[in-house]
């Protein structure tokens, strides 16, 4: 046997598909998660996706190591247990592996999605050869990993480096679906790009953005609005930049890594976001802390929530 399945289990999007052992994906699978449709749904797609990445390599169940689940947390991998992800509704104590294992006769391993990526650059991208290292995915959320001397940290019950919801204001926004104040998830996150745009919208701020039907602007959607010279989309992304510079600067506190690596659908906007955020960076972070650690983009780019999930059953 040399092929292992991997789900990669976003609040947006599910990427599934079958990995060899040398972290090459053979055959994926991208589906929407459909997420408000609630968990018995989002389970079916699971399914669905693991069925056509087992058909599209001609293959059955029986023919892989197993199957590894990348998923937002809270959740708890040892007991294959989805706890209370903030972006996913409906989801609360759901035992993910035990129903899966109903359908398929493998092993089956659950772990937080950004836990599995930090692997995933640990094993297979900008993480190899290197001990200490934080990944930190942002995207509809945001979440960490960290890799601490060559091992994958998850802490007591699964849940280390939840960096979303560290609190970066303690009077700040109360739209984080955790429910905490100030999370960095309810600034620097692309749903709360969008948040701060509705806000300046509904308050009457002049900007191209107020085009698009409230329920149809994205993150994309303000840093093409910037890149035309709209001054509140410049504004938000300065922000944005600003805030993705004090969580780093948290993290390089936090975890005193050699690297921290970002992944998740922001970190294709790098270069609008780089310099920016690591003005912050070099004006706050502790000085040691900073010489010592770089801070790059994901190596294995969109696959590597997929690639991580895959490398669990490894
Ligand atoms: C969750 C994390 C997850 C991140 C990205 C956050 O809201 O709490 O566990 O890694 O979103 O999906
Ligand atoms: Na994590
Ligand atoms: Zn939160």
């Amino acid at each position: 046997k040399k092929f292992v399945c991997g789900v990669d289990l976003g609040g947006t999007k599910i990427n599934t598909g079958i990995m060899d052992v040398d972290g090459n994906i053979l055959c994926n699978v991208k589906i929407p998660t459909e997420a408000d449709k609630g968990p018995q749904h989002v389970i079916n797609n699971i399914k669905i996706s693991i069925i056509e990445s087992l058909n599209k390599l001609n293959i059955d169940v029986s023919q892989i190591e197993g199957i590894g689940i990348g998923a937002p947390g809270p959740l708890n991998a040892d007991r294959g247990v989805v706890e209370c992800p903030p972006n996913l509704p409906g989801w609360i104590d759901i035992p993910l592996v035990d129903i899966l294992k109903r359908d398929f006769d493998t092993e089956i391993k659950l772990n937080n999605d950004a836990n599995a990526a930090a692997l995933a650059e640990y094993l297979f991208g900008a993480g190899q050869g290197i001990n200490n290292i934080v990944y930190m995915t942002v995207s509809t959320g945001i979440g960490g990993g960290a890799i601490i001397d060559g091992k994958l940290y998850n802490g007591a019950n699964s849940n280390a480096a939840e960096i979303g919801h560290h609190t970066i204001n303690f009077d700040g926004p109360r739209w984080c679906n955790c429910g905490n104040p100030g999370c960095l998830e309810s600034y620097a996150s692309g749903t709360s790009l969008v948040k701060f745009a509705k806000k300046h919208i509904e308050s009457g701020r002049d900007t191209i953005l107020k085009d698009k039907p409230s329920g149809e602007l994205k993150a994309e959607d303000i840093f093409d609005a910037a890149k035309s010279g709209d001054k509140l989309a410049l504004e938000l992304i300065e922000n944005e930049a600003f805030y993705l510079g004090i969580g780093i600067v948290n993290i390089m506190a936090f975890y005193n890594p050699e690297i921290i690596i970002i992944g998740g659908g922001l970190s294709s906007q790098w270069d609008v976001l780089y310099d920016k955020m690591m003005k912050t960076v070099d004006e706050r972070a502790l000085k040691p802390n900073r010489q010592i650690c770089k801070v790059v983009k994901a190596k294995l780019g969109g696959n590597v929530g997929l690639i991580g999930a895959a490398s669990l059953v490894l």
